[in-house]
């Protein structure tokens, strides 16, 4: 009795076993076609939408040596980069006409990497140098002596607030 009974279990199971391959292999199929379908629609690569191109082509936050630079950075090297150019022509003995000062009134509106620095300290440097900077804008005699006046005020505000640029701050002033 004990023999025939565990011969039926053994028949059950070889049955369970046979409907078990059976419905592994349907379900192979459709896994097979489930990862067809997924590749299919991976490859299918949508196209970049109006918003997505946009910000390919404006990014928000510029970078210049892999460092993103806040926008009084980027303004301080515009800054440094227009000014090298009229140093180099005085320099040469030539007389200048620039017309930078609007522009560089955003030293005061600029956001700063580190926002604790624009304090009052900061403020009154940033006008001490505008008013310095105007009077070269509006100087035909003695470019240079004006410049370089100007060249100081960056340089007075620097020793306070950000020592770094100092020394090609300095470059940028005129011989004689
Ligand atoms: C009122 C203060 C002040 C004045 C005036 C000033 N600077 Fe700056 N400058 C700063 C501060 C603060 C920073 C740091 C900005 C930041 O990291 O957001 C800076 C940063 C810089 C940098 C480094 C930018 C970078 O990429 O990190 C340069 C270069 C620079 N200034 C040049 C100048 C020149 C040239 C002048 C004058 C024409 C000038 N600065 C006038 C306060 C000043």
């Amino acid at each position: 009795m004990k023999d025939q009974g565990s011969k039926i279990k053994a028949k059950e199971a070889n049955f369970d076993l046979e409907t078990l391959i059976l419905e592994l292999n349907q379900m192979n199929r459709w896994i097979s076609l489930f990862v067809i379908l997924c590749i299919a629609w991976a490859c299918a690569d949508a196209p970049p939408t109006a918003s997505a191109r946009e910000a390919e082509v404006k990014p928000k936050v510029k970078k210049v040596t892999g460092m993103e630079r806040s926008e009084l950075a980027l303004l301080m090297r515009e800054m440094h980069d227009r000014l090298q150019l009229v140093s180099d022509s005085l320099e040469q003995g030539l007389e200048v006409h620039p017309g930078f000062l609007e522009e560089f009134k955003a030293i005061h509106t600029a956001t700063a990497t580190q926002p604790s620095k624009i304090d009052d300290v900061y403020r009154g440097m940033a006008d001490h140098f505008l008013t310095n900077y105007q009077r070269f804008e509006s100087s035909q005699e003695d470019q240079k002596a004006t410049f370089n006046s100007a060249i100081d005020a960056c340089l007075s505000c620097h020793q306070q607030k950000c020592t770094g640029p100092m020394k090609i701050i300095r470059r940028l002033k005129v011989a004689g």
